[in-house]
């Protein structure tokens, strides 16, 4: 049978047309009240969906959120594996994400069924998994982390625990450099920061002789060793605020410029270029997917709502909780 949700996804369904002249954003703010609804947005998404977010965040704070709030409707402006982590968090409350098409590549390189066997292939393991996961791969997984709180929480293990970290390869060798761990890596990676290129970051770097670069630890370890600042998108944003520096090289997705311009108007923010300099390839296409139109079109009819499988969600809320009390 095809239910609202996945026809929606099947046809790429947005909604009835909207009308014309309506004022979308006072609409979606009118309903955010009469719903008692609250709006999240990732830094990735698009500036103008960010503007009208009641909450703007990173990975760890989205989730933080979604666990604190008391509204009745949570509307992730993100990609799916935010609006599975916001629903297993409160299965009470409705969770909408305005298009379920918004993937993650990083979240489907681990499947959860191949997940499970390479875990059993190395027993005695604590699983750590990054929150770009699924809820199915989640509910196999002993501790969360995000790129805000992975160091942290994996130093905060015993030295000599043995841990599987998955799915990012490259925030894994990331933190076993800085930790001096040597977890076992599953080798997942997501498309965008694979593709920022050492060259030509070097080269922005020639004519930007002052710019400090940061960059997230999802990109590859040759890009990440040249950054001043490595984190996730709110320590590069917090990093951009409290430095001297007036230009700043980003590796990372181009979404973050938003936040990081309106937050410095006086600084200057280059996005660092990907390999193939044809193509929009530092934009995550799934975040792009949100858009004003399908955000008030979501509220309006109150899907595509986020559904988890009542037993992986009991799974999956174990290592998420973790996360939180040892964030
Ligand atoms: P943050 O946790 O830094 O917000 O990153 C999420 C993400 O999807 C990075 O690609
Ligand atoms: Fe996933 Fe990469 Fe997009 Fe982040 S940027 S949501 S890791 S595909």
């Amino acid at each position: 049978m095809i239910t609202v949700d996945n026809k929606w996804k099947e046809l790429g369904y947005v909604g009835e047309p909207i009308p014309e002249g309506t004022d979308l954003k006072a609409e979606i703010r009118r309903m955010c009240k009469e719903k008692n609804a609250v709006i999240m947005a990732h830094y990735y998404t698009e500036g103008e969906v960010q503007d009208i977010a009641d909450f703007i965040g990173d990975s760890l704070a989205l989730a933080q959120k979604a666990a604190q709030t008391d509204a009745d409707i949570i509307v992730m402006c993100g990609v799916h594996f935010m609006g599975e982590t916001n629903k297993i968090l409160c299965p009470e409350k409705k969770v909408l994400v305005p298009d379920l098409n918004a993937s993650c590549s990083l979240a489907e390189s681990c499947d959860a069924k191949e997940f499970k066997a390479f875990i059993d292939a190395h027993p005695g393991h604590t699983v750590i998994s990054y929150v770009n996961t699924t809820a199915a791969t989640k509910a196999v997984t002993d501790i969360v982390v995000t790129s805000g709180n992975a160091r942290k929480i994996v130093e905060s293990l015993p030295q000599d625990e043995k841990i599987i970290f998955g799915p990012d390869q490259n925030l894994g060798n990331y933190i076993n450099s800085i930790t001096g761990r040597q977890m076992v890596l599953w080798h997942g990676a997501c498309h965008v920061h694979e593709r920022f290129s050492v060259e030509k970051i070097l080269a922005l770097k020639a004519e930007h002789p002052g710019a400090k670069i940061l960059v997230h630890p999802e990109c590859k370890g040759p890009v990440v060793r040249l950054a001043d600042k490595a984190g996730s998108t709110a320590a590069l944003l917090q990093y951009s605020k409290e430095s001297d520096a007036t230009e700043f090289i980003v590796a990372t997705e181009s979404g973050i410029l938003h936040e990081m311009q309106k937050a410095c108007p006086e600084k200057t923010f280059i996005p660092a270029p990907p390999n193939d300099s044809t193509c929009a390839c530092n934009e995550c296409n799934y975040m792009k997917l949100i858009t004003l139109q399908k955000l008030y079109n979501c509220l309006k009819y109150e899907w595509p709502t986020i559904e988890v499988d009542p037993e992986i969600a009991e799974k999956a809320v174990r290592p998420i909780h973790r996360m939180l009390e040892m964030s």
